[in-house]
């Protein structure tokens, strides 16, 4: 750490308790943010931390539908996105145009909607889930026998394996997790360690999750890799989660199958950013009223099953 690098901290702690304003961090974030957070978390528990809290200000260290989710779920704080480049390849993979066209072929489907997608594609939707609850949520849902999940099919393959309904995959997914998270490298890695188990988050391809002794959101795996037994450990997901893997397990090996387990977007936000924002005050992350009302019922009634 640089002197710089410790200066940018304590202004931005100074800051933070000055204006009531509270940091949230996505367990993806460079090292350095997640240690100043006031709460670092996974999907879930960012959006209940930003539907609880008290500050004035939100200061939201993660991609924009998260800090989106935070200004639907209280519309009166202001969110803030410290880095407005820190988009999701994914979210972008289902329009609203689209999603409309498909709901007429399945007149029937309940729209569940993963929290990775925009304010009006959940304002669209019937209800959400995340990685955490997809599970809960998909087994909340009386009556209809068939669930269209978008964006993720892997999530969507992943729910079907816990119920009865059918579940029609939209076709998008996660770069980081699909493309790069690879079975030949998975296999290779725990031929390399072979007293080591397999986490996986269950963005990854059936074929990866087919190999993984627990899958899980990421702060799951968090609580995973602190509860099991088990001394090394191979993990299925971006490297970001490294940092709170090895600060709350020192003793513990955590191995990542590919270098490339990277989410480029989860790593454009800096110290300098989180501090420029905060003391401007700026790129304010804001949600049309009608758009808002309606994606927050999706959210709040996700909010409801976890
Ligand atoms: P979770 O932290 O909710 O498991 O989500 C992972 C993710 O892809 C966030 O972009
Ligand atoms: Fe989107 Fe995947 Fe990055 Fe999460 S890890 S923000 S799903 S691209």
């Amino acid at each position: 750490m640089t002197d710089n690098d410790s200066k940018l901290k304590k202004d931005i702690r100074s800051l933070l308790k000055e204006k009531k304003a509270v940091l949230l961090a996505h367990n993806y974030q460079r090292d350095e943010i997640q240690e100043i957070a006031d709460i670092a978390g996974d999907s879930l528990g960012l959006s209940q931390a930003a539907a609880e809290t008290k500050a004035e200000i939100i200061v939201f260290c993660g991609v924009h539908f998260m800090a989106e989710s935070a200004a639907i779920l209280s519309p009166d704080k202001k969110v803030l996105l410290p880095n407005l480049e820190a988009g999701c390849p994914m979210a972008d993979m289902v329009t609203v145009q689209k999603l409309r066209e498909v709901k007429k072929t399945y007149p029937d489907a309940i729209v569940v909607c993963y929290v990775n997608s925009t304010a009006d594609v959940k304002a669209e939707s019937d209800i959400c889930c995340t990685s955490s609850n997809v599970v809960k949520v998909v087994g909340s849902l009386n009556g209809k026998n068939q669930v269209l999940m978008i964006p993720d099919m892997n999530l969507a393959k992943y729910a079907q394996r816990f119920t009865q309904k059918t579940v029609i995959p939209w076709k998008g997914f996660c770069p980081t997790h699909h493309n790069f998270i690879k079975e030949e490298n998975v296999r290779e890695t725990m031929k390399e360690h072979p007293k080591a188990v397999f986490m996986a988050h269950p963005e990854c391809t059936p074929e990866v999750l087919n190999l993984a002794h627990h899958i899980a959101s990421t702060s799951g795996m968090i609580k995973f890799a602190q509860e099991c037994s088990h001394n090394e450990i191979i993990v299925g997901t971006e490297i970001g989660i490294g940092y709170r893997l090895r600060k709350g397990n020192p003793e513990k090996e955590f191995y990542f199958p590919s270098k490339e387990q990277i989410c480029p977007n989860m790593k454009v936000t800096t110290l300098e950013d989180v501090l420029k924002a905060l003391e401007d005050e700026k790129h304010q992350i804001t949600v049309p009223k009608k758009i808002q009302v309606r994606a927050n019922s999706a959210l709040e009634k996700m909010l409801s099953v976890s």
